[in-house]
């Protein structure tokens, strides 16, 4: 049997507790508004096969939080079922408008709170291990470190302590939390016409005599809910990421062609065949540089049926590259190149090679590596019948921590 998970973010509270213009939900975090930071993390999860988003029932709020979820989802070229649904007036409305419109062969869902955006993805998947057909709730919980007190208001309207619970006992929850579909959805039809409030669905399956699991939550996964929590906004850290990138061409001996390497024209009789210049170094040099920005490979950039490119100089080409790569967040580190060929020699160039590739690239000598070898009289480039080059680029790439 296919098992088919959905997860419900509920983003339609009214924010109260906040009290500011903005619903907390809609509040932006890292330049995206809250509720995105939830949907991205179930999107992300092979466990979860659609996701369910509940927004304001305001025509307005909802026309305008659904055109952002479209646009991110187009923007991101992510493919999962998603439904718009709008909230009720109680959080337990909400889940109840979202459950009807779940698939009926969904097994499992997970219900989530938007304004709680800084849970582990890890959550999911312990949340979704122990889940089963005996075990139909289980959510998220810490142990509580402050001592609880049950008060009572008294004439004064003073708050007076009347009861310490042992703490052992405790635990405040979290979400996502996750169900039985079925069980819960009965839980819900169910509890439906009861004038209760419900502040999680796990009270729902407690009341119907289910049992709810508990699990260990993380400790970072507050929920936004006044203003001090504001701060929990603040933007995440920047990290960089290591990143190489590879590119090969070869190109054939005996055409009309002088032979350039790396912008360098090597004082030879052997003449190269080529569309552009037949700078091969040069080209393996932007096909390291295209796939480390994994954006295809110079032939899509610059495709050779294209009459403007016909003889020109591929330094001009390994510019049009470098401008895009500066529009990426990407560091180049070092560069490496191979020039393979049994003639001409080229020994002879390869520091007029390494300093052209310095300062187009912008790096210090340090950072380049020009190198050439033989095949030891083997294959085409033994057989005098072409030159090949390959290029490994090492990069660094910015991207905000989780
Ligand atoms: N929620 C909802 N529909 C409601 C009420 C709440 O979808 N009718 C959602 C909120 O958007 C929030 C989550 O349920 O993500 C948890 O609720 P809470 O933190 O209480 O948010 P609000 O109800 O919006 O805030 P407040 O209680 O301060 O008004
Ligand atoms: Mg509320």
């Amino acid at each position: 049997m296919n098992i088919k998970n959905y997860a419900i973010i509920l983003a339609a509270g009214s924010g109260s507790r906040m009290g500011l213009e903005t619903k907390k939900q809609f509040l932006l975090y890292n330049g995206k508004e809250i509720w995105w930071h939830s949907f991205e993390k179930f999107y992300h999860s092979p466990f979860i096969h659609g996701i369910i988003l509940v927004f304001p029932n305001n025509e307005q709020e909802f026309q305008n939080a659904t055109e952002k979820a479209q646009e991110y989802i187009q923007e991101n070229n992510y493919s999962i079922p998603v439904h718009f649904v709008k909230g009720g007036e109680l959080r337990q409305d909400s889940v109840y408008e979202a459950l009807q419109v779940v698939p009926k062969d969904t097994q499992y869902i997970l219900i989530h709170d938007s304004a709680r955006p800084f849970f582990s993805p890890t959550l999911i998947t312990n949340l979704l291990e122990n889940l089963s057909e005996k075990k139909k709730a289980i959510i998220p919980s810490l142990a509580l470190t402050d001592t609880i007190k049950e008060f009572a208001i008294n004439n004064k309207l003073e708050r007076i302590a009347t009861n310490t619970p042992s703490r052992n006992f405790l635990r405040s929850v979290q979400t996502p939390q996750a169900f039985h579909f079925n069980t819960l959805f009965q839980a819900h039809k169910n509890l439906k016409a009861e004038n209760k409030t419900f502040t999680d669905d796990a009270m729902l399956m407690e009341e119907i005599g289910e049992i709810v699991y508990l699990i260990d939550g993380n400790p970072h996964n507050h929920k936004i809910t006044t203003k001090q929590d504001l701060s929990l906004l603040k933007p995440m850290q920047e990290t960089y990421i290591p990143i190489s990138g590879y590119g090969y061409d070869v190109h054939k001996y005996q055409g009309d062609r002088p032979l350039i390497l790396g912008g360098v024209e090597i004082n030879t009789d052997i003449k190269i065949t080529a569309h552009s210049d037949g700078d091969v170094l040069t080209h393996a040099l932007m096909d390291a540089l295209i796939s480390c920005m994994a954006d295809g490979d110079i032939g899509h950039y610059f495709p050779d049926t294209d009459k403007q490119y016909e003889n020109i100089s591929s330094l001009i080409l390994l510019d049009k590259v470098l401008t895009k790569w500066k529009n990426s967040s990407l560091t180049l580190c070092h560069v490496d190149l191979t020039i393979i060929c049994q003639k001409p020699k080229i020994a002879p160039y390869v520091s007029q090679i390494k300093k052209n590739m310095c300062r187009l690239l912008q790096l210090s000598e340090s950072q380049v590596n020009v190198k050439a070898t033989t095949e030891e009289g083997l294959g085409f480039t033994g057989q005098l019948q072409g030159i090949k080059a390959v290029a490994l680029v090492s990069a660094i790439k910015k991207q905000k921590a989780e």
